[in-house]
Parts: structure tokens; C-alpha cells; sequence
């Protein structure tokens, strides 16, 4: 195999490359499908790879958004007109679906509708789940933050509450990933689906 590197500075590449080259490398990335209500009751449902837990109690989420032609997408202005989401966890069933609500749709359009998505109703939140949704997590807004000298905002979210089907669910109280079947995103139009899980013992 040949080790040699190549050292490549971003801000030599045009934008598009520089992109391109960051979610190649930063991979597999989980996906956050968030579902999202604005004042007027619009719903809305969008996947974001931008997407991670970020800390332990109180449990913590965020998504990253970037803009559209200039305007925030649907998903931040529902996030900051009603201050709550909702992360769908995308499995290899819903792939299909999650894959056609990340389309351009218009405000007005209800993406659940387009993807024939059942809704489920939330408990502590107004945005509904994905009811086939393996795992859902309704989140309230802690902070919206501009992500300095970009067009991306994150939204950091507090887990309220988990849905989750009960049959994933381990005695030892943590989701079986190989059940779960999870969609990662990788770049361009590739995802990956979950490979082989080892273990290891973490050093004293
Ligand atoms: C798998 C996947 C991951 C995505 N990740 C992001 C992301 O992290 N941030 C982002 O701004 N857009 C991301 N997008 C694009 C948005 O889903 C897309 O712009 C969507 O239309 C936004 O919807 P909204 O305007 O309803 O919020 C992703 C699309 C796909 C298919």
C-alpha cells in the first residue's frame, strides 16, 4: 500500500471542492432527521448530516443549517419561531422516504405528505414524529448559534424524550445498532449501512 500524503490547505480549493473533500473525510456521519413546526402550524421534516449528540446530562443534540439561496431553510425558521424539534432516526427502511424530504420543497409544502410519511404525536413538543421512525427524540432549543464566518447556524437541542421500539432495546438499556440498522451519510449521493462491531476494553 502506498503511504504517501498529500497536504491540502481549504482555502486554496474552490468552495465546492473544499466541501466536497471535508464530508468525504469526516465519515461515516449519522443522520438527523428533524422534524420541525412554525407559528403558522406548518410542518416540516428535513435530514440534516450535520448531526450529532454533543453532551451528557441534560442530553444534548445539534444539527447544523445551512442556507438556500441566501434564506434560511424551513427547518431553522421553525426552530426559532417555536423553539422545538424532533430527531427521527433514519433506518434502512426509511431511506427512501427520508432521501425524497430533503427536496427543495416550498414552506408551504408538507414534506410527510410527499414521502407518504405517517406522523406519530409528540408528548412534550408539537412537531410529530416519523411514526415508523425506529427512535425519535423530541428536543427543546437550548441555543442557536451562527457558525462564525459561514452560512450555517446550530441549533442545540435538549432531549426532553426518547421514543423508541422496544424490541431494540437491550436489558442493559442501550439501543442494538446491528437491530437498529442505521443509514449513515457518506458524500455525494453514497451511504453506508452499518459494517462489522467489535469491541474493545477500554484501558484502566
Ligand atoms: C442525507 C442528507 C443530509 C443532509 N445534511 C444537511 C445538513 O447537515 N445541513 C444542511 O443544511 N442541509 C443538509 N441536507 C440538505 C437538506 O436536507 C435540504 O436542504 C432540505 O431541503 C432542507 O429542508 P428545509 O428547508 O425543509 O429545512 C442534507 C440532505 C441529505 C439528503
Amino acid at each position: 500500500m502506498n503511504h504517501e500524503m498529500i497536504s491540502i490547505v481549504p482555502t486554496d480549493l474552490d468552495p465546492r471542492d473544499a466541501y466536497r473533500l471535508l464530508i468525504s473525510a469526516v465519515v461515516p456521519r449519522p443522520i438527523g432527521w428533524a422534524s420541525t413546526q412554525g407559528a403558522d402550524g406548518s410542518l416540516n421534516i428535513a435530514p440534516f448530516s450535520f448531526f450529532n449528540a454533543v453532551s451528557n446530562m441534560p442530553l444534548t443534540v445539534m444539527i447544523s443549517v445551512g442556507q438556500r439561496r441566501g434564506q434560511p431553510k424551513d427547518t431553522l425558521r421553525n426552530a426559532q419561531e417555536t423553539g422545538e424539534f424532533v430527531i427521527n432516526i433514519v433506518d434502512e427502511d426509511l431511506a427512501a422516504a427520508m432521501n425524497i424530504t430533503s427536496g427543495e420543497w416550498a414552506y408551504d409544502v408538507n414534506e410527510f405528505d410527499r414521502a407518504g410519511l405517517a406522523t406519530a404525536p409528540s408528548i412534550d413538543v408539537k412537531p410529530p414524529r416519523v411514526a415508523a421512525a425506529p427512535i425519535a427524540l423530541e428536543c427543546k432549543v437550548t441555543q442557536i448559534i451562527p457558525v462564525q464566518d459561514t452560512t450555517y447556524t446550530m441549533i442545540l437541542g435538549r432531549v426532553l424524550r426518547f421514543h423508541i421500539r422496544s424490541s431494540l432495546l437491550r436489558p442493559n438499556g442501550a439501543i442494538d445498532a446491528t437491530l437498529l440498522r442505521p443509514v449513515a451519510r457518506l458524500s455525494g449521493d453514497e451511504y453506508a449501512t452499518l459494517g462489522r462491531v467489535f469491541e474493545m476494553k477500554r484501558p484502566a
